[in-house]
């Protein structure tokens, strides 16, 4: 089979220090490619949807200006964030108070985060066209998600294929 332009075809061709990757390393990544990659979009477009579908007025808001929709990915991104993840502590430390031993798995909650009230207004509201957003969603630092744009593309494209059950015009009534 000839190679293609493909993720798969490019990690088959690719070198490390002028050796290529071993084979291991390319299933690695592709299994971290699909886990990472499957049920974090499916998750957060469910939640997306589930709250269109309880606050119709949003939904309405969206269908009457569809500009917003950047913005409103990323407020519902902040307000149902998918995703937590865990660290392992190196050295024995504390913070805001909590003692940590070396070997202490900690728990980055990035939803609970993202409703901080002295980092959001009125957190816990889902105000589509929120202006400041500066949430992390898609977590922060070196292992920040490698498909965020990827997942903003994925967000918008249901919604613009027409999701199912959505009314194509503004007609709410009926829609769930
Ligand atoms: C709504 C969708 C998504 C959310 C909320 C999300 C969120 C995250 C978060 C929080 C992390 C960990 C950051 C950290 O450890 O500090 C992460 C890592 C990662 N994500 Fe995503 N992700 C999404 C979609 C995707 C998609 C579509 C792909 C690719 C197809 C992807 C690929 C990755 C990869 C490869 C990593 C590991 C990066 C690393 O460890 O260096 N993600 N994601």
């Amino acid at each position: 089979m000839e190679p293609g332009d493909d993720l798969i075809s490019k990690l088959l061709g690719a070198t490390h220090d002028g050796e290529p990757i071993d084979v291991g390393t390319v299933l690695g990544i592709v299994a971290l490619v699909l886990i990472t990659g499957i049920d974090t979009t499916w998750s957060g477009i469910g939640s997306a949807r589930w709250h269109l579908v309880n606050h119709p007025e949003d939904a309405a808001r969206l269908v009457d200006e569809p500009m917003l929709m950047p913005l409103a990915v990323e407020e519902l991104l902040r307000a149902y964030s998918p995703v937590t993840m865990v660290r392992q502590v190196r050295s024995d430390t504390e913070f805001a108070g909590c003692p940590m031993r070396e070997g202490d798995e900690v728990l980055l909650s990035f939803p609970a985060a993202n409703r901080d009230p002295e980092a959001f207004e009125r957190p816990d509201e889902v105000i589509l066209d929120r202006k400041h957003n500066r949430h992390v969603a898609f977590g922060v630092g070196i292992h920040r998600c490698a498909g965020s744009n990827l997942a903003r593309m994925e967000f918008g494209s249901p919604w613009k294929s027409g999701w199912p059950g959505f009314p194509p015009s503004g007609r709410l009534r009926g829609w769930r």
